[in-house]
């Protein structure tokens, strides 16, 4: 247990994110005894609203988006809740000092503060400066969702910002695909197993597919959405990320800072986009929805060929695909074996494939040629499943595991500002002018056939 007194800050405290993910994980670590045993929760935002309030907003909340909590328990979590309203600004920090204050009265004022800014990424940087104004950044953590940063140059204006007054170690940039439990096995099944590390490389992997379509529209949030697009939303950030743990070269230990710098530095290795090789597309009915431009060119799909200049990688594609309102919703990191030498060489190359599931609890699928049972020897496709739930029990969702990291103080799986310049320079041609033109696709399609052109003739996998 983490026992230092601690107050939770949470700025869009009534928002969408924090409503879908922040606040059922936190009761979630409530629950399961993971908070420190004095804690306060603060809900900040705009609007005044009452201490009672917000603590029903989070029961109605839990209720919707969780499991609708026990009354008992939830009572004498309520207590602990309350809101700070007016917003907070360098030139008006609202109630939100008064509620701190009170907080210090009751918990001492050696409380840890976490400033957790699940607001839009054009909010950072005020709310960052208002953090610095009214000097709360000492004991303090903050952090911070994504995109954070929109190109190579705001990306560093915002982390010159933040590090004018957070040190780094004080930074959580969270990516909750990192919390994982499936992505996390990327390189944990990788290291301690043969099967999967011998065959981590060049010599044979055919090609990388990272490959996450969704069924669901965002009407429900248009307008971070269309100021944000599938690029940044998904493409540099958790496509990325999860690129670079399945590239990462092996850490000398399995130490958080190893592990962590060993993901980040990969990501140095990213070959810049090569415009000619992504394709962006947006949904048809897209436009439709309330409060998107009908000019919008906002894309919602983006496939894109993404090369890792590291020896092990050499002429192996990585092949990252995303889009709203596809045919289906699956999250697979697939590693596709060369087809064997020898007399079976002529089995499809796309075969033999080590697939990580990374939805829900997650699973690993080991795909294979066998013999198909029978009088002849006939090698016939087949795969094996491993679902993680199986092996333990107490798997906790990714928020719920992230922020638990950022109150022990374990930043493994978060990104580090090396890694994200990395990220920003690999996608910066995408800012150019030779970005691609967004070509229009069906609604529950696969989005622009030139997607499947990628491929390279092997296909999407979940496609087969
Ligand atoms: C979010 C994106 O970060 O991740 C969404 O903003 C996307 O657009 C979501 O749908 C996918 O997350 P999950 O929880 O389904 O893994």
């Amino acid at each position: 247990p983490i026992d230092e007194p601690t107050a939770i800050i949470l700025y869009g405290g009534t928002g969408d994110l924090a409503k879908r993910m922040v606040l059922p994980a936190i009761y979630e670590l409530y629950t399961r005894g993971l908070l420190p045993k004095q804690f306060r929760l603060i809900g900040n935002g705009r609007g005044d609203v009452s201490h009672e309030n917000f603590q029903q907003h989070i029961h109605d909340v839990l209720t919707e988006f969780a499991d609708a909590p026990d009354e008992e328990q939830y009572a004498e979590f309520a207590k602990n809740v309350k809101f700070a309203g007016g917003g907070f600004r360098e030139d008006n920090p609202g109630s939100l000092l008064d509620v701190i204050k009170e907080a210090e009265d009751e918990l001492g004022t050696d409380v840890a503060l976490i400033h957790y800014m699940a607001i839009p990424p054009q909010a950072f940087e005020a709310t960052t400066k208002a953090v610095k104004a009214h000097d709360l950044a000492k004991n303090a953590k903050a952090v911070y969702e994504k995109p954070y940063g929109e190109s190579l140059q705001s990306f560093h204006e915002l982390d010159d910002l933040v590090h004018s007054v957070f040190e780094e170690e004080q930074v959580y940039r969270i990516d909750h695909f990192l919390g994982k439990e499936a992505t996390q096995n990327l390189y944990l099944t990788r290291f301690a197993n043969r099967l999967f590390g011998d065959v981590w490389c060049r010599d044979s992997i055919a090609q990388v597919q990272i490959d996450v379509p969704e069924t669901l529209d965002v009407s429900d949030r248009a307008d971070f959405y269309d100021a944000t697009g599938a690029m940044l939303d998904m493409l540099v950030t958790h496509l990325f990320q999860v690129a670079a743990e399945v590239a990462l070269e092996p850490p000398i230990s399995m130490a958080d800072e190893d592990v962590q710098n060993a993901r980040e530095s990969v990501i140095a290795a990213f070959r810049p986009l090569s415009p000619d090789e992504v394709v962006l597309g947006q949904y048809r009915s897209y436009t439709d929805i309330e409060g998107v431009p009908d000019d919008s060119q906002t894309e919602t799909f983006v496939a894109a060929r993404l090369w890792v200049d590291t020896d092990r990688w050499q002429g192996v594609p990585f092949l990252l695909r995303t889009g709203k309102m596809l045919a289906t919703s699956a999250q697979r990191v697939s590693l596709i074996l060369k087809p064997a030498d020898g007399p079976l060489k002529h089995v499809p190359a796309n075969a033999n494939a080590i697939v990580f599931d990374l939805k829900g609890n997650g699973a690993i699928d080991v795909q294979l040629t066998v013999k198909k049972p029978g009088p002849d020897a006939v090698p016939a496709a087949s795969a094996t499943s491993l679902m993680l739930q199986n092996v333990a029990e107490g798997a906790m969702a990714p928020y719920t595991s992230l922020i638990h990291d950022v109150l022990s103080g374990n930043r493994m799986l978060f990104t580090s500002s090396a890694g994200l310049q990395s990220a920003f320079e690999a996608f910066q041609p995408m800012l150019t002018d030779a970005r691609p033109k967004i070509e229009l696709y069906d609604d529950g399609s696969w989005g622009p056939q030139a997607a499947e052109d990628l491929t390279n003739g092997v296909g999407w996998l979940i496609e087969h």
